[in-house]
């Protein structure tokens, strides 16, 4: 197949032509789609995502008009792409349904640990050869009520790792799972009410955009901890700094954020103007962004590139995707395996 991958770092080079073993024509982009970068599809069958692409109803359509069939996101989320617009012109649209919940889950914790500890603080500190131990002081997690609200993939290995610190693990979902290991389920407002650290894993959606709002603020702990490394649309940003000025929010954690498109990923160093609200939010010390690294493992990493070859596989034999199918439709009814479209 011959395919344009986009927003192509350079250390998932490597991981990509490993698991390709050059049976599809990769061409391999550093800049994210957008409607000026569609045309580098020019005689392609697939395009290759990422979460921060723009794979908006124009750039679909474009997309559509030169030809393209297929689009894989290098992603679980799909909130990027418009499925509908994809389906309206017959394009076919796969995910990585599950990658390493495990890296993402531990980084959350991560976050956690070090807003509790001041690692950040506490490291700029030592750089300066200030050993002193005012403004350090943490908290236990051991006893501590966590909410996590989203009970998939990574929100269970989330609970997993909390519960092995000791903490009491409570969740919300609007599906219950089946298994819920050691979790208690909550109604939402149980939960905002309850946890000591919410913590968020649910898909950016419109029902979960801004979920956490000024109305959910309001039912939280004073000095709650908050953490989300879903998808930054999930949190009014403004009104989390208002819960931080107020001291409603104690800690913030964000590996996303609402505005991240075309400033995560990237090197901004040098900008003479600079995002005023993460700045504004990066000033405090109780406050810990990294920029969308949660997946960021070599064992993800690998994973999602096998699981994009995958696809891409699949397509060429004319098979669905199966559970990485992200059609609005799902197309698995209608796709027939190769062989028998040749006897037909
Ligand atoms: P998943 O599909 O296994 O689980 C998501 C859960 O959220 C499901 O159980 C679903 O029922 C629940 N949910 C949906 N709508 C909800 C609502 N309104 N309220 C409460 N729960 C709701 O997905 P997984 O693998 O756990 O990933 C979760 C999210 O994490 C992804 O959608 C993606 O946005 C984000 N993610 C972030 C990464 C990062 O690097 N920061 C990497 C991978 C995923």
């Amino acid at each position: 197949m011959k395919v344009v991958a986009y927003s192509i770092k350079a250390f998932e080079k490597e991981f990509l032509a490993k698991s390709n073993q050059k049976k599809h024509d990769i061409t391999l982009i550093s800049n994210p789609l957008s409607i000026e970068t569609a045309a580098y599809a020019e005689g392609k069958d697939a395009v290759v995502l990422f979460t921060n692409d723009d794979a908006s109803a124009p750039v679909i359509n474009k997309l559509a008009d030169m030809g393209i069939k297929y689009i894989a996101t290098r992603s679980a989320g799909t909130d990027h792409i418009d499925k509908i617009a994809a389906g309206s012109r017959g394009i076919k649209l796969a995910n990585v349904p599950v990658y390493s919940p495990q890296a993402i889950a531990e980084h959350t914790v991560a976050l956690a640990l070090a807003l509790s500890r001041r690692i950040t603080v506490a490291h700029k500190h030592s750089l300066n050869f200030d050993f002193k131990l005012d403004d350090l002081i943490g908290f236990n997690f051991y006893g501590k009520t966590i909410g996590l609200i989203g009970l998939g993939h990574i929100g269970l290995a989330t609970a997993a790792i909390f519960k092995g610190l000791g903490c009491r693990v409570i969740g919300y979902d609007v599906n219950k799972p089946a298994r819920l290991p050691d979790i208690e389920f909550v109604p939402l407002d149980e939960l905002l009410r309850q946890a000591d650290v919410i913590s968020l894993h649910a898909p950016l959606t419109p029902d979960t955009f801004h979920i956490i709002n000024s109305q959910s603020i309001a039912k939280m702990k004073p000095g709650v901890m908050l953490l989300n490394t879903s998808r930054g649309g999930l949190i009014d940003t403004p009104v989390a700094l208002q819960g931080l000025n107020t001291g409603q929010i104690g800690y913030l954690g964000l590996d996303v954020y609402e505005n991240e498109k075309g400033l995560f990923f990237q090197d901004h160093t040098h900008d003479t103007l600079k995002d005023a609200l993460l700045t504004e939010l990066m000033s405090r010390p109780n406050v810990l962004i990294t920029p969308h690294q949660a997946f960021l493992t070599n064992e993800a990493l690998q994973q999602i590139c096998d699981q994009t070859i995958k696809n891409l596989d699949l397509w060429q034999q004319n098979k669905c995707t199966g559970n990485a199918c992200a059609c609005a439709n799902s197309c698995r009814a209608e796709v027939q395996p190769i062989k028998n479209i040749a006897r037909m």
